[in-house]
């Protein structure tokens, strides 16, 4: 013991990767429970040579940290070739990155997935829902559809034909008669598939179980969480949203984990609000302010560089993210980006069609039309990326970080002040 789950509170890149990173000395396993490669968690490490930068996309924060086990578990969809140029990347760079595990259970983006992703995309032209194009959608969908490709099947490849011919029956006829693509063979699939079978196969195994032993032992297993609470397809944004269960509930199956043994959940939230792809987003500034924050907070997305779409904090969400996971503590990121307002208004509830709503409405229509109510707070003017302790902190930031707390549902726990590794204050343990 103990488990303890990680998410995010928002609709991404709220700083889950800095936050693992933090953790790292503290925990034995990393584990990615759910996404793939749409996810792009930046780390800051600081090296005798200066702060070095990482961006993680299919693997687990975790591997960055010297000693931690990163796991890549079964709820999560693998395109290979990215494992492994990512792989290949952070050894370029002196990363040890021999422990990673992989489950014999998780799915694997298969080549047709890619261009389904896409091409679904480019028909639903103003419904679309501004995906990462990686083929996560499609290969979740097989998954459901019970016509997925598992790891496990690329070392068998009779029965890897079999599967790859049964998911093209169909993904053919839908490239060719409705999207008007060429036709994919089995035999390209099949190959490209079996050319990772060689280099996967000694990373692979029961990783449930490995986790579950772990526990048995007394070792400490982090469950990172790729996207966020409101990309979460059961209690995100629906339709905006990804394919898989980013919020805690989806750390259990995502990994095998079972909920009795979940200690703590800790859950990211940037003191604004961000969002990038298509979808509702009550607080989103499409001013000044709105440029301010994203030029600020170098809002541009890590995985395909688009720029981040910036409003104000929403604490409806907040407590919203609070209730759906559990948060046991929150994690309050990038407070230094909003120095130097005079006034920073904070959305504390919604009016839909002249109705407060203290809540998250509860149908799409409702959210879409909701408006944020704002309460103003005052601003400082003053640099607070060298602040290491609360008392720090200017008194306008103060209350401004304990008025957010008051708000959000459950108690800050760290509050970031700039991206590196040191630039955090720490105000209560996140783990045990
Ligand atoms: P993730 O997807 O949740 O891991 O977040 P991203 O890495 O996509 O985006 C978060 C960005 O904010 C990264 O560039 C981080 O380096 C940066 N960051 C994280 N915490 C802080 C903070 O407290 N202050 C500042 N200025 N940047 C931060
Ligand atoms: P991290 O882990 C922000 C968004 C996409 C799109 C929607 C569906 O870095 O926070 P998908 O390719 O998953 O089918 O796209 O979800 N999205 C993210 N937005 N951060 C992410 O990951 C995201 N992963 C997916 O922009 O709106
Ligand atoms: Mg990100």
């Amino acid at each position: 013991m103990p488990a303890v789950v990680l998410v995010g509170a928002q609709w991404g890149d709220e700083g889950k990767g800095k936050a693992t990173d933090l953790l790292g000395d503290q925990v034995d396993y990393v584990v990615k429970f759910n996404g793939g490669n749409n996810a792009g968690h930046t780390v800051v490490i600081p090296t005798p040579e200066g702060p070095q930068k990482y961006a993680l996309h299919l693997l687990p924060s975790g591997i960055l940290t010297p000693g931690v086990i990163p796991v890549i578990g079964n709820g999560v969809v693998i395109d290979p070739a990215v494992l492994f140029a990512e792989l290949d990347g952070l050894v370029a760079r002196g990363v040890d990155v021999s422990r990673l595990v992989v489950s014999a259970n998780a799915h694997l983006i298969a080549p047709y997935n890619r261009t389904i992703d896409k091409v679904v995309e480019r028909f639903l032209g103003s419904r679309r829902i501004g995906t990462t194009g990686r083929g996560i959608g499609p290969t979740y969908a097989d998954k459901m559809n019970r016509i997925g490709i598992r790891v496990q099947d690329i070392f068998d490849e009779k029965i890897l034909r079999q599967k790859v011919e049964g998911a093209l029956d169909q993904k053919n006829h839908l490239l060719v008669k409705v999207y008007n693509r060429r036709a994919i063979s089995v035999d390209e699939v099949v190959g490209e598939l079996l050319s990772h079978a060689e280099r996967l196969r000694p990373m692979v195994t029961d990783t449930a179980l490995l986790l579950d032993q772990a526990l048995d032992d007394g070792r400490t297993v982090l469950l990172e969480g790729g996207q966020a609470t409101l990309l979460d397809v059961d209690h995100g944004t629906y339709p905006f949203v990804t394919s898989s269960n980013a919020t805690s509930g989806g750390a259990c199956t995502g990994s095998g984990i079972a909920p009795n043994r979940v200690d703590g959940v800790i859950a990211v939230v940037k003191a604004y609000t961000t969002r990038v792809g298509e979808g509702p987003f009550p607080t989103e500034l499409l001013d000044d302010d709105g440029e301010r924050l994203r030029r600020n907070g170098h809002e541009f997305g890590v995985t395909t560089g688009r720029p981040r779409r910036c409003g104000w904090y929403d604490a409806v969400i907040a407590r919203y993210a609070a209730r759906i996971n559990g948060v046991t503590g929150f994690v309050l990121t990038k407070l230094d980006i909003l120095t130097g307002w005079e006034q920073i208004p904070v959305c504390v509830a919604y009016e839909v069609d002249g109705v407060r709503h203290d809540e998250m409405p509860m149908t799409q229509t409702d959210f879409h039309h909701a408006r944020p109510v704002y309460e103003l707070l005052p601003g400082w003017s003053e640099d607070i990326t060298a602040a290491r302790s609360f008392e720090d902190l200017p008194s306008n930031a103060k209350a401004y970080v304990r008025t957010l707390e008051q708000m959000s549902g459950a108690p800050f726990a760290a509050i970031g002040v700039g991206p590196g590794r040191d630039e955090i204050i720490s105000l209560r343990p996140l783990i045990g």
